[in-house]
């Protein structure tokens, strides 16, 4: 049976959380929020908790997963250095959306790893998550709480849909902030490489340290990627997604056309729009991603917005693709793969 417990992130107690510890003292499996989508924890040094969570997920056992930390003396137990670099990252970035590689210790299990001799540790920002890491006084693994290869959950609502009797527990905080993943980066490398774009832009990054590139293999279909999650189809609801890319009004142009040609062949159609355009649309079902101009604001209903397309079960969800700069790098990731490369170029060639 799978405990669901309701806290918030302003006002809980001990009291709430040790029974969550105990879980996780037990090697058993709890999802809790954080400050980018909701984790899906057990302790970091239980080859049976690890796992469960690979069990629980469905997930490739070649997919290395995110370790969580509440204190220094957590890293420093897991990790065989901190690295220059790496100490100025932690001290602008953490607690929050910002995931490191280091060199791991023997005593992280390989299966956390995926065989990998680096071991990617975050310190969420999320009050409940640190309170629950720090009484459990273990490091805590955590991928994203979502059966692999859905959406990630910004919502206990989500993770009940895809884990529901698959997990011990389940902390319901509420929804989560950035609403898409932590910044993977590995500072190990010369230059610094991002592997995973995500809430923390590469501009931010670069006023910290020097030369930060973006791993060329997250160019769809270029070389493989070096974080091994980032080969996976990803993100993807039921329904097909088709990302329209290149200038505002062609896209919303495009988007027209397709929509109308759909319906006519009696399929159902989401579409995912801008604030910009959506009055433009007047066919299907017709929903806001937010402004261009606040990428922030489409990061964090993102992925509710694709999870929203099974609840319409839409055939075919019609997303238009926003600039590929600051936080718009990571959103155009997730939508690239939900699409799984289902692309429409509009307009002048960009
Ligand atoms: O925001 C987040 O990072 C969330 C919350 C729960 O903290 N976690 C998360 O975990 O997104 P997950 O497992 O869904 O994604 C982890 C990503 C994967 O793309 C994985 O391949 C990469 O991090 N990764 C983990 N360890 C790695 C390593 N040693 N080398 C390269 N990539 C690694
Ligand atoms: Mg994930």
């Amino acid at each position: 049976m799978t405990k669901i417990i309701k806290l918030t992130q302003e006002n809980f107690t001990d009291e709430d959380i040790l029974p969550l510890v105990q879980i996780i003292k037990n090697n058993g499996t709890v999802v809790f929020p954080t400050e980018t989508v909701y984790g899906l924890g057990g302790d970091a040094l239980s080859e049976v908790a690890v796992s469960k969570i690979y069990g629980a997920k469905g997930r490739p056992t070649d997919n290395p997963l995110i370790v969580h930390i509440s204190n220094i003396k957590q890293l420093e137990r897991i990790v065989e250095e901190v690295p220059e670099k790496a100490k100025k990252l932690m001290d602008r970035f953490w607690p929050g959306p910002l995931t490191l590689l280091f060199k791991k210790k023997a005593l992280v299990p390989d299966q956390i790893t995926g065989g990998l001799e680096t071991v990617a540790v975050r310190m969420p920002a999320s009050p409940i998550a640190l309170r629950l890491i720090e009484l459990a006084d273990t490091p805590i693994a955590a991928p994203s709480a979502n059966l692999s290869g859905r959406p990630s959950p910004t919502k206990a609502a989500h993770v009940l849909l895809d884990l529901d009797e698959k997990v011990d527990a389940i902390i319901d905080g509420g929804d989560c902030e950035f609403g898409i993943e932590s910044t993977v980066i590995d500072v190990l490398n010369d230059p610094p490489m991002i592997l995973r774009p995500g809430s923390i832009t590469l501009e931010a990054i670069s006023e910290t340290i020097e030369s930060v590139i973006y791993d060329p293999g997250l160019e769809y279909g270029q070389t493989t990627p070096r974080s091994p999650g980032q080969k996976y189809l990803h993100y993807a609801p039921k329904g097909k997604v088709l990302l329209f890319i290149g200038e505002s009004n062609a896209i919303a142009e495009e988007i027209r056309k397709k929509a109308t040609f759909l319906i006519k062949e009696g399929l159902k159609v989401m579409i995912l729009a801008t604030d910009e355009n959506i009055k433009f649309y007047k066919e299907g079902v017709i929903m806001s991603l937010g402004s261009r101009g606040n990428p922030m604001e489409i990061s964090t209903h993102l992925f509710a917005m694709l999870r929203k397309s099974d609840d319409i079960k839409a055939d075919w969800i019609l997303v238009e693709g926003i600039s590929e700069e600051g936080l718009g790098v990571a959103i155009m990731n997730r939508l690239r793969k939900a699409s799984g490369g289902r692309i429409q170029m509009c307009g002048e060639k960009q």
